[in-house]
């Protein structure tokens, strides 16, 4: 039957051209409940034994071998689509990091980075302290009695309830006046400034080492204006060592803000201060010319304070654990959010904190940019 040889070479030539659509047409048109095959098949129903046992294997053979070609089709077709999209997404591990992530670095993380390299130079170490912090670091042991009007120039936050002391690490002496009956409850505060880092780092060191650290972090005070909000950032500086003089203390902060604010004719003025803490004690003003109506470090034309400082005073060193007339030292601290500020060129401190995304856009640094002293700190 020549009909039934010219269907199967037609059939099979339209599945060899076809695409996925087209084959399923085809499947439907041949193979379908009222397709062209299926119609044969059902003949075979009204034929005569004989007549079916020639006709039936013919039929039979016509559909298993659309079939068979469909499914060849279908399967190829498939292969070939799969093979083109793996060749199409692949991923090249090899390639660099997408050079444009969405965050963004926020100013005082990156000053703080840059302090870490600057002072990393220098070989001061970075040490914290805890922001809830016991009445004793934070006042007492800086030589700052319960009575000294210095606690309320801090504006300091208080918690309601003492709290049990941290285990161990650092107690509090007894009788500090703060203890309850036990000797184990202390009143605590959010820390005033970054100085109790001081006392912890000197206990730490047991009273018989040197020590460089530098301890950033934030710190709390009940306060809040257009310079001021209730949380900001200091970093404290100390120096512990024998024979350590004003002149030490002069050179470091000099470096340090050539450094800081990459400028080689940035001048100081040290004037002389009170802090309970340090004796003498000395505020530092940096000198700033004015560019374009702006003010900009460097030259004298006028002075702007960016830190408190002074030699550790003796009843500090005792507190830490140190012999002051074997050890001196001295300290520094200073405002992270206001270095920011005079470095970055940004006027109102709370913003800082608003969490904005239109100014951290702005402001904010390149993710993976890290500051090296050799890349220049704010790059
Ligand atoms: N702790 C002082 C403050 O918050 C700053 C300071 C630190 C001054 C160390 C001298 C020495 O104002």
């Amino acid at each position: 039957m020549t009909d039934l040889d010219q269907m199967k070479t037609d059939l099979l030539a339209s599945i060899g051209d076809a695409d996925l659509v087209r084959l399923e047409a085809v499947r439907v048109a041949a193979l379908g409940k009222s397709g062209s095959v299926t119609g044969l098949l059902k003949t075979l129903g009204g034929m005569s034994p004989e007549q079916r046992q020639v006709e039936g294997p013919r039929i039979q053979g016509l559909r298993e071998a659309v079939a068979g070609a469909i499914a060849a089709r279908r399967a190829m077709l498939e292969r070939a689509d799969l093979d083109r999209r793996l060749a199409s997404e692949t991923l090249d591990m090899t390639l660099p990091v997408d050079a444009a992530p969405m965050g963004t670095i926020h100013p005082v993380s990156q000053v703080m980075d840059e302090l870490a390299e600057i002072f990393a130079d220098l070989g001061f170490a970075v040490a914290t302290g805890p922001e809830i912090e016991d009445d004793w670091h934070n006042f007492t042991a800086l030589n700052i009695p319960e009575t000294h009007p210095a606690r309320a120039m801090h504006d300091t936050f208080y918690l309601k309830e003492p709290r049990a002391a941290e285990g161990g690490q650092n107690p509090p002496p007894d009788g500090d006046g703060f203890a309850d009956a036990a000797g184990r409850a202390k009143h605590m505060v959010l820390r005033t400034h970054t100085s109790p880092v001081q006392i912890r780092a000197m206990q730490a060191a047991g009273g018989d080492k040197p020590i460089r650290i530098i301890a950033p972090g934030r710190t709390y005070r009940s306060d809040s204006d257009a310079t001021h909000t209730p949380m900001f950032h200091q970093v404290e500086g100390l120096v512990i060592d024998k024979g350590i003089t004003l002149g030490h203390l002069k050179w470091t902060l000099e470096t340090f803000l050539k450094a800081f604010f990459e400028r080689d004719d940035v001048v100081l003025r040290l004037r002389p201060s009170y802090f309970p803490f340090t004796e003498p004690s000395a505020e530092v003003d940096v000198g700033f010319s004015i560019v374009n109506g702006k003010r900009v470090i460097g030259g004298a034309e006028g002075w702007m304070e960016v830190l408190g400082s002074g030699m550790v005073h003796p009843e500090v060193m005792i507190a830490g654990g140190y012999d002051p007339d074997e050890w001196q030292g001295f300290a520094f601290g200073c405002g992270i959010d206001r270095l920011a500020m005079l470095k970055y060129g940004m006027d109102d401190l709370r913003a800082f904190f608003d969490g904005d995304v239109r100014w951290l856009k702005h402001y904010g640094f390149a993710a993976l940019d890290v500051p090296t002293l050799s890349g220049g700190v704010g790059a």
